[in-house]
């Protein structure tokens, strides 16, 4: 799993080479598959069972979507939030991390809520101790968004990570300390705060896949591939 999520991260290295006003959601698509597959690897996203096949290897999701953007021939524009999220595959075992951007000059508002769903992902993470429970890390990522005056998507979840994508425990980004699935040693689980300006409801959108703000505020999402080890949290899709 380390292994794939050492290919997850360079696969995302790549892709903020890339970025700037003008390139489209689609040339970051190619980009990640061909690197992905460059080095052995699947994309695990493409052709993920949903109402339609999912058709890409990454979802790009801009300013008010929140995940599952379908890559296109958007092209970035000056100011946009861009969330891109990717799934990795090799030798069976999967990985799976998002990371948001600001293209060109964002506002204010849009780079402290990049940073706050940076930083409350990072709270998450050191919450993974085996015997602590998965309340914990919810607990930990929704009191450092709150703190922010921003919210927490609560109707999507992280998740464990393993032969699958989507594996036991689903991983909440809210919850109570103590509460839940407890963590142990060994268990690989992907933790994925979605964090909006305003009110944490979400929409679907036509496409089938397109998750966006209710309200059409921003959102980002941030994720990593975390082991739980007795050595302490192991992110697996770090740079
Ligand atoms: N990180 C996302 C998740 O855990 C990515 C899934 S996109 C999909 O659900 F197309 F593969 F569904
Ligand atoms: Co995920």
């Amino acid at each position: 799993m380390a292994a794939s999520g050492a290919v997850l991260a360079e696969c995302h290295e790549a892709l903020a080479a890339e970025l700037g006003v003008g390139v489209t959601t689609a040339h970051l698509d190619a980009v990640a598959e061909e690197l992905i597959r460059s080095r052995g690897g699947v994309p695990a996203f493409k052709g993920y069972p949903g109402p339609t096949p999912y058709p890409a290897s990454i979802c790009a999701s801009v300013n008010d979507a929140v995940v599952h953007g379908i890559p296109g021939a958007y092209a970035l524009r000056d100011g946009d939030v861009l969330a891109i999220d990717v799934g990795v595959i090799l030798d069976g075992w999967v990985s799976d991390a998002a990371r948001t951007y600001g293209i060109g000059t964002v506002s204010p508002i849009a780079s402290r809520l990049i940073e706050v769903t940076r930083v409350s992902l990072e709270r998450g993470i050191a919450a993974c101790l085996p015997g602590n429970h998965v309340g914990d890390i919810g607990h930990a990522v929704q009191t450092e968004v709150e703190a922010a005056g921003f919210s927490v998507v609560q109707s999507l979840v992280g998740h464990g990570v393993g032969r699958s994508m989507h594996e036991e425990p689903q991983v909440p980004n809210v919850g109570r300390p103590g509460t839940g699935a407890e963590l142990t040693d060994g268990l690989v689980i992907a933790i994925e705060p979605m964090v909006n300006v305003g009110h944490h409801e979400v929409i679907l959108a036509e496409d089938g896949w397109t998750i966006s703000t209710r309200d059409g505020t921003l959102s980002a999402h941030w994720e990593h591939t975390v082991a739980v080890t007795a050595d302490g949290p192991r992110i697996l899709t770090l740079s």
